[in-house]
């Protein structure tokens, strides 16, 4: 199931224009027949943090893969930053930075030794200005004053942010990151997080990808969600809360007379407390059909659809689990 969002779906020609990576039917089928990627339209505005978001297993790091030039597609094309890949790889992935899965570094070294060998590695770095440059990365990213602890002694925020560092060496116009947050506490994610966002402050795109709802609706402008290998819906957090009804919900001592007067499809009925989904209908009129029947009416509220109904929805199943 395909679900393609008609506001989404208006967006496409500036998106085209404008989008930092485009994928066209972009599939992965791996040997032994497992389809991973099943055929993929990705559109990731330019300036935009696009979660890329699904369950454990639905595809998104077979897609980074992919999109960074690690392992090739079966079928299918991708652009990055405006330019057919992977034709234009030599000029486009030097401002690409990416973390995927956990950077090799040595737990003997300290952060800034780990990214000196980062940087020695790269044969188009002066090594006459690394120094600057290592430094430069690691003020970024908050890890000055840790510079010179060794690696074995960093948090899992400290690492994930000397990855991120590692890929800050150059200047960047895209950044790609699968699973920034996974296995961090509170506290490193809400690091990582505020990096995210200074760094989309600074114009850079940021594509990340996260099994957890609550992490992509922090920082994310925009999202797409993937499940069992397809693109099951994309765009702005707006718009694809859109795509979900309000819900209504009512508190009263006579629940059959309020299914009644409601008219609404598929009324939910939990003690005192009906529910129902509002379609198209307002509801002032719902309220006032309701007291026009004489339902004793105690409560009446209105809640907009939060994202997690609209995963719920669009997956069959509620995210923040590892399955
Ligand atoms: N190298 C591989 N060979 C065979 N199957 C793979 C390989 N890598 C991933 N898969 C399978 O492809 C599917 C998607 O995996 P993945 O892209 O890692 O998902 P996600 O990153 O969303 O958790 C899974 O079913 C996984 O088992
Ligand atoms: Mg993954």
């Amino acid at each position: 199931m395909t679900i393609t969002l008609p506001a989404a779906a208006a967006a496409v020609p500036t998106v085209e224009v404008d989008a930092a990576v485009t994928t066209s039917g972009l599939e992965k089928r791996f040997r032994g027949g497992q389809l991973a990627v099943a055929g993929i339209d990705l559109a990731v505005p330019h300036g935009s943090v696009f979660g890329f978001l699904g369950p454990n297993g639905s595809g998104k790091t077979t897609t980074i893969r992919m999109l960074l030039g690690l392992i090739a597609p079966t079928s299918g094309s991708h652009t990055l930053l405006g330019r057919p890949m992977p034709g234009a790889a030599a000029e486009v992935l030097p401002l690409v930075g990416a973390l995927v899965e956990g950077p090799a570094f040595h737990p003997y070294l300290s952060g800034r030794d780990n990214l000196a060998r980062v940087d020695a590695a790269d044969r188009r770095a002066d090594p006459r200005t690394a120094a600057a440059r290592i430094d430069g990365a690691l003020d970024r990213v908050g890890l000055a004053a840790a510079a010179r602890k060794r690696y074995r002694a960093y948090s899992l925020g400290m690492r994930q942010r000397l990855g991120i560092a590692a890929a800050l060496l150059q200047p960047r116009e895209l950044l790609v990151l699968d699973e920034p947050t996974n296995g961090l506490d509170p506290q490193g994610t809400r690091e990582v997080r505020t990096l995210i966002q200074g760094l989309a402050d600074e114009g850079v795109t940021v594509l990340l990808s996260s099994h957890l709802l609550s992490e992509v609706e922090q920082v994310c402008t925009h999202v797409g969600v993937m499940h069992a290998g397809r693109l099951v819906a994309q765009g702005t957090m707006d718009e694809l809360r859109g795509t979900q009804s309000a819900r209504v919900r009512i508190e009263t001592t006579d629940p059959a007379a309020a299914v009644r007067a409601l008219g609404l499809p598929d009324p939910h009925v939990d003690g005192r407390h009906v529910s129902a989904v509002l379609g198209d209908r307002e509801p002032e009129k719902v309220l006032a059909a309701l007291v026009h029947a004489g339902v004793p009416v105690r409560q009446f509220t209105v809640a907009a659809a939060g994202l997690e109904d609209v995963f719920v929805a669009l997956t069959g199943e509620g995210f923040d689990v590892s399955g």
